[in-house]
């Protein structure tokens, strides 16, 4: 495919998309950033959510949510199946309003909004549940990692394939008791270790990023993470697996509604997210990746980035935005 061809309209990485999306992921962020450190996670969500349902409807698509807030009858925006978006070319869409809802209610780094579109049936219907997950960046041999090998040989290939020791791999890992053993294995291989409270979506991007210092993703977090962070790997480029964690068979059972017909299976980034994909995000709180939202008197700054498949064009997004003009956007 040419990416440097004009896009069709319809296509998902219509071009015209890109800022939209943002927009998007802007006022949840906005939104968000009125909660930063007052302790209230679930209101923080509630204000993204909200203000990314009403950012939607006036995106030039035909929308169907299909990572989303929870099941109909648990959610009252954003659930899975709920029809979004002014009309246009039918897409699926997968949303986090806040990934890292603790981290906003505490202040902490990372907390972002964000955003992915792809084709009708682009997208793994990802219940809401643990997923396996493991990633790196781009430019490595393929398999080079997976999640059928033990972690000190995965770090050990990996460190291979980059031409360096182990001991100079970091391997980025949500800070959890179900973790132990992961991180006593690789610390036994001799690798760094980053350990993260929240927020898998930017540690699995981290892997790709060129500025941060993370080579590895390792450990379990949440399912619908897992695909938004699919959509984003497949935009910068990078491997990533993932296989969901079932608890009980009422799950396995609601993963089988969902077309998840082996519970074993190992997905593939392009399992995950295939086709065209775009992927958006706005920095609630500051990170590696985005700057978290500055507020000031009538307005307040935005740091954002949107990514494209097809072309593999990252673009960085610095919004204004004036309150007494844009009366709608989040306070
Ligand atoms: P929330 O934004 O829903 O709080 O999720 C934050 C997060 O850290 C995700 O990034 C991650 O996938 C998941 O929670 C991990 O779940 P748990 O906190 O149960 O380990």
């Amino acid at each position: 495919m040419d990416a440097h061809a004009p896009s069709e309209p319809g296509q998902v990485t219509d071009r015209n998309l890109a800022l939209e999306l943002v927009r998007v992921t802007e006022a949840a962020a906005i939104a968000a950033s009125r909660w930063v450190g007052l302790g209230k996670k679930n209101d923080a969500d509630g204000a993204a959510v909200e203000a990314m349902r009403v950012a939607f409807d006036t995106v030039a698509i035909a929308g169907t949510v299909v990572i989303g807030e929870g099941e109909m009858d648990e959610a009252p925006m954003l659930f899975i199946g709920e029809k979004v978006g002014a009309g246009g070319p039918a897409m699926d869409i997968a949303v986090d309003p806040l990934e890292g809802t603790t981290l906003t209610a505490k202040g902490g780094p990372n907390a972002i909004a964000t955003v992915a579109l792809a084709q009708r049936g682009g997208f793994l219907h990802a219940p809401d549940i643990y997923m396996d997950k493991i990633a790196v960046g781009g430019g490595l041999p393929d398999g080079v990692v997976g999640l059928d090998v033990s972690v000190g040989e995965n770090l050990r290939n990996l460190a291979r394939a980059k031409k360096c020791e182990v001991s100079d791999l970091v391997a980025c890992i949500l800070d959890r008791d179900r973790h132990k053993e992961i991180i006593a294995q690789a610390r036994e291989a001799g690798a760094r270790i980053m350990l993260i409270s929240d927020g898998d979506v930017a540690g699995v991007i981290a892997t790709a990023m060129p500025e941060s210092e993370v080579d590895i993703y390792l450990g379990s977090g949440g399912a619908p993470e897992g695909v938004l962070a699919a959509a984003a790997l497949r935009c910068i480029g990078g491997q990533m697996q993932g296989r969901l964690m079932f608890e009980d068979d009422t799950q396995v059972a609601r993963a089988r509604e969902m077309g998840v017909t082996d519970p074993n299976h190992v997905f593939t980034l392009t399992e995950m997210a295939k086709g065209d994909v775009m992927f958006a995000a706005t920095g609630v709180t500051s990170g590696a990746m985005l700057r978290g939202v500055r507020r000031f008197g009538g307005g307040a700054l935005t740091h954002s980035v949107v990514m494209r498949s097809r072309s593999g064009t990252v673009r960085f997004i610095e919004g204004h935005h004036n309150f007494t003009t844009k009366t709608w956007i989040g306070r």
